[in-house]
């Protein structure tokens, strides 16, 4: 589907479908983890206490890529409950292959769009937190409306998140780091935690990604950013 037909019959998506073989060792953690990891779209909402078999506070994973920095922060915070969202279906088998390997059980991934599983599938004023890292940052100004920090979907993590709830973005993207600063601003209900009024340190909750590291040692900029519902 071209862009064009893309927009008449479908909103603006914030990913384009990769095609993608899982290796092996992806499909066979995917075969055996998805049956007690993998949760489904569903149209009337999902009971999160049920899916993980307890009651605990949920913090929510938008776009993890191979899972990385989500399996990491699963297992450092046991009295959570993960919930993972990717489309990507070789994350999605490297993320259950980390998960398997390092014993973490309180995480369940979604692989489906992450808008339509908070419309359809979180209720509201139930998340703890939610996490965006390095959301694809779609460089060219013709794309930039398909980036996932937009008004719009600001406004629905905002429904989805408990009173006191966090919100906290990262990018290695100078302008779309901006671009956030000025999408969170320009929305009510939202405490920025920077001392400044616009980014914070990274915090030791948020794994540094090897690419990461990566980039500190070329002199590369990260920014993090963290709002509280207020
Ligand atoms: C640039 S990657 C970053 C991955 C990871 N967070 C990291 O820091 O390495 C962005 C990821 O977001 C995923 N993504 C983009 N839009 C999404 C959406 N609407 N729902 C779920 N995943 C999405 C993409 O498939 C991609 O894997």
């Amino acid at each position: 589907m071209n862009e064009q037909t893309e927009k008449f019959t479908h909103r603006i998506r914030s990913f384009v479908k990769r095609e993608g073989r899982l290796t092996k060792g992806q499909a066979a953690a995917l075969e055996r983890q998805w049956p007690g990891k993998g949760l489904q779209h569903q149209a009337d909402g999902i009971d999160f206490d049920k899916a993980f078999g307890r009651p605990a506070p949920l913090v929510l994973e938008i776009g993890f890529g191979m899972g990385h920095s989500l399996v990491e922060m699963a297992k450092a915070d046991p009295d959570s409950n993960y919930i993972g969202i990717e489309v990507h279906g070789p994350g999605v088998g490297a993320c259950l292959m980390e998960a398997e390997a390092q014993g973490v059980e309180n995480l369940r991934i979604f692989q489906h769009d992450a808008v339509e599983i908070l419309q359809d599938c979180v209720a509201d004023e139930s998340l703890a937190k939610i996490q965006v890292f390095f959301p694809d940052p779609w460089h060219k100004k013709r794309h930039h409306k398909r980036r996932l920090i937009r008004p719009e979907f600001v406004q629905l993590m905002h429904a989805k998140l408990q009173h006191g709830g966090i919100l906290h973005l990262a990018t290695d993207w100078e302008n779309y780091a901006e671009h956030m600063l000025e999408v969170m601003q320009g929305e009510q209900g939202w405490d920025n935690l920077s001392a400044n009024g616009d980014y914070v340190p990274r915090p030791d909750s948020r794994p540094l990604t090897k690419f990461e590291q990566r980039g500190q040692r070329l002199g590369h900029g990260v920014w993090d950013l963290q709002f509280k519902k207020s």
